[in-house]
């Protein structure tokens, strides 16, 4: 019956098919109306609303986290698709060490396990892991995975996912003073050299571009301590979608309005519609 499309669905096929068709040409709308040339390079998303996800749906707060894993997966793929650089996940803040014990260890479980069963995917869609924060601090086994992941998909090249894990701005901060201090100290680098370039290379983040556009879902609109310096000049959107049920349209739709947005950097709107003035 859908190749009756060919003959104009709207006049020959029976109302179920157009139905259907109809929704296929919403969601293809989607991607047709981003502006390819226009894609932000690096994407922050705090991944937010799992608890709330699953406490709607009578269950306890850990099946809303392993519910987020399609949502992992469809805004990775989304992104590549587009063209997206560089992708970053707010994992697991280093104010959520504060939660109960029994859901910070399945947390790190499931990062454990998912970081595994995903290895074959991440080679094939051509995607290289990193990860920021104090990842010293998390648990053994966690770090080990991570740090074969990293290892084995470093010579991929399509799109970076970077996992925020034990991450908070603050601590990378204070991190990124010490380490300064101590090449000061050591006369490796003099006070007067201290720019905003040096700062951001001594951020977790040293090797990622700029953060564009930063996502949160379950219609907080916070911050909670993430990226703070390198979000200094990215589009914030936010969606009242919650995490497990945030899919490609989704992401499609906070690029859309990304696009919309007119990033002025302090420029008047003129100067930036007429570069050469
Ligand atoms: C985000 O969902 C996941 C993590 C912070 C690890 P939440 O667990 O914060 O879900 P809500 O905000 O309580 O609904
Ligand atoms: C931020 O979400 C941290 C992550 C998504 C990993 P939270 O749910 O922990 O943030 P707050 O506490 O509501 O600000
Ligand atoms: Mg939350």
């Amino acid at each position: 019956m859908i190749g009756t499309y060919l003959q104009g669905y709207h006049l020959y096929t029976p109302l179920e098919d157009q139905r259907v068709l109809q929704n296929l040409d919403k969601k293809m709308n989607k991607i047709l109306n981003i502006n390819l040339q226009k894609v932000p390079q690096h994407v922050a998303i705090i991944m937010d609303g799992n608890g709330r996800w699953a406490k709607g749906k009578g269950m306890e707060r850990v099946f809303g986290h392993r519910n987020a894993l399609t949502s992992i997966r469809e805004s990775v793929e989304a992104a590549s698709d587009i063209g997206v650089k560089a992708v970053t996940l707010y994992t697991f803040s280093t104010e959520n060490w504060n939660r109960p014990k029994y859901e910070v260890n399945a947390l790190m479980s499931l990062l454990v396990s998912a970081l595994k069963n995903e290895l074959p995917n991440f080679h094939k869609d051509n995607v290289k892991i990193g990860a920021i924060g104090d990842i010293s601090n998390l648990p053994k086994k966690a770090q080990k995975i991570l740090a074969t992941v990293i290892e084995e998909t470093k010579n991929n090249s399509k799109i970076t996912l970077t996992f925020a894990l034990n991450y908070g701005s603050r601590e990378e901060i204070v991190n990124t003073i010490k380490n300064i201090s101590k090449k000061v100290v050591n006369n490796e680098l003099q006070i007067e050299e201290i720019d905003e370039k040096v700062i951001n290379n001594h951020l977790y983040t040293f090797n990622l571009p700029e953060v564009d556009l930063m996502i949160r879902t379950s219609g907080e609109q916070r911050i909670s301590n993430f990226l703070l310096w390198q979000m200094a000049y990215a589009e914030l959107y936010f969606t009242d979608v919650l995490w497990p049920d945030f899919r490609k349209n989704d992401f499609f739709d906070a690029i859309i309005e990304y696009q919309h947005r007119e990033r002025r950097f302090g420029k008047t709107s003129e100067q930036i519609e007429t570069p050469n003035e």
